[in-house]
Formats: structure tokens, C-alpha cells, sequence
């Protein structure tokens, strides 16, 4: 293994800056110095980082001294033929590898319950998406992923397909094991393309799920500021493969990113690389342990219960994941507001459940935070729940490409007239950023109802300030119809 204990892009800003350099470049703060007073404090030690493309500090998009050095390390420690720091998140990593694999009119197979960004890229990408159904755990209703005999399937009656791009972990971390569905893909020469936002830690070591990028998958897209000590927007792109080029994904790299990324959250990239390098065996059975004490204690609150799920042979969860489910009278939603007055933010709720990500590091909190669940929650009642099966639309093939799409004429729709309509636009509650319609897709009764629950519930919708007034966009004619058969 190389020598993880360098840090080189942090090292050379950390020079730099320690040689009092006068800036006649961009930014326009000059290392700080110019900036409002009231706010420079706040500011100061991250300006310092906050260099731009001089000689000695390297160029993300043609990397050859430093951020090259930082990149092979982190290619290093995941074990990858390349990798590369991404400044605009996850959601540029999943443009630039659906843009790598595929063209206008070309079919992929996607997992129906991606993020946004993956139907995002296919839009951009002018593909035919042919999305395949995740399964649902019975005993908590949540997505775990598509199983192999889906895709087994999908491969047989799509060989054509450019690639199958899936999501593992969940954001809940449910985690699913993806040798068999890599292998046969391989086998079909189809390329794995895996959204491992949530997983950028995975792989530190023995309690933790692997990488997608260890079991084989061509190009793993992590958020390392989800789950490992970098700052928001850094992210990892990682290419372990034979059937896609390294080239192709650093040029649409390159088109997408900014031209002046960010020193600070890059240098953090080197840092985060260096943390997840330098953990010991010891520390992570320490983070495990914490993890499950965390656990212990919450299950002793009766008005929650900690999720487990019903089949664990080729499912796990993340240990720094924890899934509250309500069992009293609050929603998870009014179980978070509680819990904000007592300055503790979660992730994620929604009706039925709460979301908590714990740190990569030995979790100290647990037990007061625990003894403040307890306490909020003592005065009310816990009645029996059952889960709801939290399925997305199951129709798999969306055949209209985005032209055809944007060429196509639109109305609003009250929202319980809605049923039967194809969607115009797309529905996407936030937290998770998991769209509840895609463009073309036929509305269902339970659409509508979910919709109203998540509203009621009081659950966010990019875009849709007002759902219920405004209604649904939805195509006018049904011409798209017959383009569809
Ligand atoms: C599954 C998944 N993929 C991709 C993204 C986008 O990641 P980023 O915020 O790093 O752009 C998210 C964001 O929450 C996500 O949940």
C-alpha cells in the first residue's frame, strides 16, 4: 500500500498559505482579507484553504501533481483502477457515469427508487430508461433494492440494454449484497453502474458492508461528506473497469463540474481518504460497539422500536444507521419537532419513522441522547402500528425520450382527478429526493393518496410549493400512449 499517512493536497495548501503569498488572482477575498468584518471570523481558517489552479496547487480536470497524487492514494485505499474527487456531490458523479454509458435512444436499466439525479442524467442523456422494481422488506415496508431474479429477467427480455445502474445502500442503509447481479451482468457484458451515496464508508472494515466497487461494479459514485469527515458537495467517482473507459467519465467530468473547484472541499476529500486510510481495526469495533449500545438503550423506550429487518441473509444494515419507528401516538414528523426543541436534528422523518446517521467515530452521545428521547417522550401512549408497503409504481418501462416529452402538451389537474393521467412532471418528495412519479408515468390511486399523506404529514416537494391547490401536471392527449406500445 502506498504511504496513507500523506496528505498531499492539504499539505501543499497548508505550505502555501504559510509563506504569506500576496494574491493578484481569483477568489476576490484574497485569503480572507477581503471580507465583511462581522463575518470574518466565522470564515477565516477556511478562506486560507481557499486557493485557485496556481502552478504548484494543481488542476482538478487535468490533475498531474498533487490533487493526482491525492486521487491515486484514495484509488489506493478503495482498491480501484481510478478514482476522482467530485465538488458538486454524488448528483454530478451519477450525470457523468449515465452520460458515460449511454446515448440518445439507447436502454438502461435503472432501479425505479433512484435519486433525482439518476433520472436527471437519463433525461440528459436522452436514454430509454426500463426501470425495475425494487423489493420491499415485509416486516418495515422499506425499498431494499432489486433482486437478482428481477434483473436475471430484465437482462433476458433487454439484452440491448448499455447498462444497470442500482442504488445500495438505501438511504435507511439497507444494504444489499451485489456479487451475483455483478456476475451476470458481466457475463451479458452489461456495465454496473452503483450509486453508493450513502456508503462511502463502507469497506473500513470487519462489521461494515463492502463497497459495490469490491464486489465488482464498474463505477461506484460515494458522497464521502454523507458518512465520512469531508465537506458538503465532496464525493468520490470511483472506475474499476473493463467495459468503460477512464477517459470518457473524466470528459464529461470536466464538462459538468465547475472550472474553479473548491480547494477546501477537495483538500477535505485528501483529508476524509486519510481518516478512512488511518482508522484501526480496534477503532472501528470501537464505533461498532458505541453503535449497538446507542441501539440498546433506545430500544428500551417504548414509544419506538429500533427497525431489524425480516430477511438478513443477503440484506444487513449500516451500522451508522439507526431507523426509529414511532409505536405511540406521534408521527416520526412530530417525534423530530420534539425532538428539535431538545437542539437534537435527525436526518430524515416521515410518518411512520425517524432516520438518525451517526458519525464514523466512537459515538459519545448515546446515552444522553437516549435519556432525552426517553424523556420527551414518556407522556404519551404507545398504541400498535403496522407498516405500509411503501411500493412505487411498478409499471417498469417509460419508452418516451425527453423530446418527446418536452414536444407533448400539458394541463394541471386537481389532484383526485388526476388517476389514470400520465405525469408531466416529476414528483419528488425531499428528504429522500426519491421521485414518487417520473414524467410518463401513469398517476395511480395510490399515488394520490400517498401524496395527500406526505402532505398532510407535512412532508417538502422540490418544486411544489402547493400540491394540493395546484395539482398535477399531467400530458393533454393520450397520442403518448400509442408512442408507448
Ligand atoms: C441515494 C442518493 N444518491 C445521490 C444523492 C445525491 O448526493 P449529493 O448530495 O452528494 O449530490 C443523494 C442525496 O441525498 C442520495 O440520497
Amino acid at each position: 500500500m502506498a504511504n496513507q499517512q500523506k496528505t498531499p493536497l492539504f499539505s501543499k495548501l497548508v505550505d502555501h498559505i504559510s509563506r504569506e503569498p500576496h494574491s493578484l488572482h481569483v477568489p476576490g477575498h484574497k485569503w480572507g482579507s477581503v471580507f465583511p468584518d462581522f463575518a470574518r471570523k466565522s470564515f477565516e481558517s477556511v478562506l486560507k484553504l481557499d486557493a485557485t489552479e496556481l502552478n504548484h496547487l494543481d488542476d482538478l480536470h487535468d490533475a498531474q501533481t498533487v490533487i493526482e497524487e491525492a486521487q491515486q492514494l484514495l484509488a489506493d485505499v478503495y482498491r480501484t483502477q481510478a478514482s476522482f474527487f467530485l465538488v458538486g456531490g454524488s448528483t454530478v458523479g451519477n450525470l457523468a457515469m449515465l452520460l458515460s454509458v449511454c446515448q440518445k435512444d439507447d436502454a438502461i436499466l435503472v432501479q425505479r427508487d433512484s435519486h433525482k439525479s439518476v433520472i436527471n442524467g437519463i433525461q440528459l442523456a436522452q436514454a430509454k430508461p426500463i426501470y425495475l422494481p425494487s423489493e420491499y422488506d415485509k416486516k418495515t415496508g422499506l425499498s431494499t433494492g432489486v433482486g437478482l431474479n428481477t434483473v436475471i429477467k430484465a437482462l433476458q427480455e433487454f439484452p440491448e440494454a448499455k447498462a444497470i445502474f442500482l442504488t445500495n445502500p438505501s438511504y435507511y442503509g439497507i444494504t444489499r449484497d451485489l456479487k451475483d447481479v455483478i456476475k451476470i451482468a458481466h457475463q451479458n457484458e452489461i456495465p454496473v453502474l452503483v450509486d453508493e451515496a450513502h456508503g462511502a464508508h463502507f469497506g473500513v472494515g470487519e462489521g461494515f458492508p463492502s463497497s459495490a466497487i469490491t464486489q465488482g461494479a464498474d463505477i461506484v459514485v460515494q458522497s464521502a461528506h454523507k458518512t465520512l469527515p469531508a465537506m458538503t458537495m465532496g464525493s468520490y467517482l470511483h472506475v474499476n473497469s473493463r467495459l468503460i473507459s477512464n477517459e470518457k467519465i473524466k470528459y464529461y467530468l470536466q464538462i459538468l463540474q465547475s472550472s474553479s473547484p473548491s480547494y477546501p472541499v477537495m483538500a477535505s476529500l485528501d483529508l476524509a481518504r486519510h481518516y478512512v486510510a488511518n482508522l484501526s481495526q480496534e477503532e472501528v469495533a470501537t464505533i461498532l460497539e458505541s453503535s449497538e449500545e446507542f441501539k440498546s438503550l433506545l430500544k428500551k423506550v417504548p414509544q419506538i422500536s429500533v427497525i431489524e429487518l425480516s430477511e438478513t441473509t443477503s440484506l444487513t444494515i449500516d451500522p451508522l444507521k439507526i431507523t426509529l419507528r414511532t409505536n405511540c401516538e406521534l408521527t416520526g414528523i412530530q417525534i423530530q419537532s420534539l425532538l428539535e426543541e431538545q437542539g437534537i436534528f435527525v436526518e430524515l422523518a416521515n410518518e411512520e419513522y425517524l432516520l438518525l446517521v451517526l458519525p464514523l467515530a466512537p459515538f459519545k452521545e448515546g446515552e444522553y441522547i437516549a435519556s432525552v428521547i426517553q424523556r420527551v417522550l414518556k407522556p404519551y401512549r404507545t398504541i400498535k402500528r403496522t407498516s405500509k408497503k411503501r411500493e412505487l409504481s411498478r409499471r417498469s418501462i417509460v419508452k418516451l425520450t425527453v423530446d418527446e416529452l418536452d414536444r407533448s402538451n400539458t394541463t394541471f389537474i386537481g389532484l383526485e382527478e388526476a388517476v389514470g393521467r400520465r405525469v408531466a412532471e416529476p414528483i419528488i418528495p425531499y428528504p429522500p429526493g426519491v421521485p414518487l412519479l417520473i414524467p410518463g408515468e401513469t398517476i395511480t390511486q395510490e399515488n394520490i393518496e400517498m401524496i395527500i399523506k406526505l402532505i398532510d404529514a407535512g412532508t417538502r416537494f422540490q418544486g411544489h410549493a402547493n400540491l394540493k391547490e395546484t395539482g398535477l401536471k399531467v400530458f393533454i392527449t393520450d397520442e403518448r400512449k400509442e408512442a408507448r406500445e
